[in-house]
């Protein structure tokens, strides 16, 4: 992954977002950042005004209201990461759009780029919880839960523990995750569903990241266990995760999961969760062992849960938009992928990796593919967002009282 830009930046941004997301959801709001933060009084009454809000402009033809009871419906916030690179201003603080689209849609939301290291603890001695509060609160604000996203990878990290890792004593180094660990899942303890404690430590071939992985290879594998303790401590209520792409199916990184979940279980380690991201790509077939894939998991008395759905298009010769068959193969893969989740019981939380073309990830780090979401630049759905709502609401009836 590519390294982000200064924290300065990102601080300057984020100061934004905070002011903004702690005033009620309508355009008055987005247009009056300076707004004083609400009391809890009045965050109650603009919920209430938020509820009427939505119902008045018939809100009900969304994502969130065909989903079962229960079944969460979640988006990445976009911020940080390659958003910097672009030539439009922070999504989440500016987008009035982008901000009353996701409201509306969506019952969790997860942070893109916001909670992880580099963003969250940019310098040593300095913790910036400013876009990651205000995540928490819009969230809070619109009735939806939050993924906190991520503790233990080897991407993103900031600069100063990278630069600074060769010189620290493996204790240091120990302590230095303990309270990284401690300060940000305490901070939001109580107010995030399901923590991504550990992201992609498996190669594709089952063996450990840890060359990539500087907590892995220099504390070696007993690191993970500690990192769930400490987060179980810190949050005793959120749900802690495994997450990884190309875990999709039952092959060589999904069963070495399979293993050292069941490992870390018989050890007592308070793991309560598996989640393959699924990035997928109409270039390839689709997984069609996935809901037999988190069967298993399930099988073992876990919760799973789908977090960054997206499926990538190949732009043909000469063409800007995906074709329309191109189109329905994408529709195809979303719906799938939801009935695969849909299929089991103990998978409660889909999450799609950003709603709109307009922020997606994909044309950034996916040469000449694009089209990944469910939802045009323009914010129009596409046959996919179609998909996901009528498999939403073909499950109602039959799913989602537990
Ligand atoms: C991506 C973000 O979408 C980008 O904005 C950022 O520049 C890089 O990371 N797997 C993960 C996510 O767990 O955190 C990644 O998100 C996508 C792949």
């Amino acid at each position: 992954m590519r390294r982000a830009r200064s924290p300065r930046t990102t601080f300057r941004a984020a100061r934004v977002a905070t002011a903004l997301a702690a005033v009620p959801l309508s355009l008055a709001a987005v247009v009056a950042p300076a707004a004083a933060a609400p009391t809890a009084e009045r965050a109650g009454t603009d919920r209430a005004a938020t509820e009427r809000a939505r119902h008045d402009r018939g809100d009900r033809d969304t994502l969130r209201a065909a989903a079962p009871k229960g079944f969460r419906i979640g988006t990445a916030v976009a911020g940080g990461g390659h958003h910097e690179e672009q030539d439009y201003a922070d999504p989440f603080a500016y987008d009035v759009e982008y901000r009353e689209v996701m409201a509306r849609e969506f019952s969790s939301l997860s942070a893109e780029n916001q909670m992880k290291w580099e963003y969250i603890h940019p310098s040593r001695d300095f913790y910036n919880f400013y876009p990651a509060d205000a995540i928490v609160r819009y969230a809070k604000q619109n009735g939806q839960v939050v993924r906190g996203h991520t503790l233990l990878w080897h991407s993103q990290n900031p600069q100063w523990l990278i630069d600074a890792e060769p010189t620290l004593s493996d204790a240091e180094l120990e302590g230095i995750l303990k309270e990284h660990i401690q300060k940000v899942v305490g901070r939001y303890a109580g107010q995030i569903q399901q923590w991504d404690v550990a992201n992609e430590i498996f190669l594709e071939d089952g063996t450990l990241r840890t060359e990539e992985n500087l907590w892995i290879r220099r504390l070696g594998e007993g690191i993970i266990a500690k990192a769930f303790r400490w987060a179980h401590e810190a949050d005793p209520e959120a749900k802690l995760f495994f997450n990884d792409y190309g875990v999709e199916s039952i092959n060589p990184k999904s069963n070495a999961y399979y293993e050292l979940i069941q490992d870390l279980k018989a050890q007592g380690v308070p793991v309560d969760g598996f989640a393959p991201q699924s990035h997928l790509s109409t270039d390839y077939g689709f997984p069609g062992d996935l809901q037999a894939n988190l069967q298993r998991f399930a099988d073992l008395g876990l919760e799973t849960a789908i977090t960054e759905l997206d499926v990538r298009i190949t732009l043909e010769e000469g063409e800007t938009e995906p074709t329309a068959a191109q189109q329905a193969q994408q529709a195809d893969y979303y719906q799938r992928a939801l009935e695969a989740c849909l299929g089991v019981r103990t998978c409660n939380s889909f999450t799609i990796w950003g709603f709109t073309d307009k922020y997606s990830w994909v044309p950034v780090f996916f040469e000449g593919q694009g089209s990944a979401t469910v939802m045009t630049e323009d914010y129009e759905r596409k046959p996919a967002y179609h998909a996901l709502q009528d498999t939403l609401r073909a499950a109602r009836g039959g799913r989602g009282r537990h």
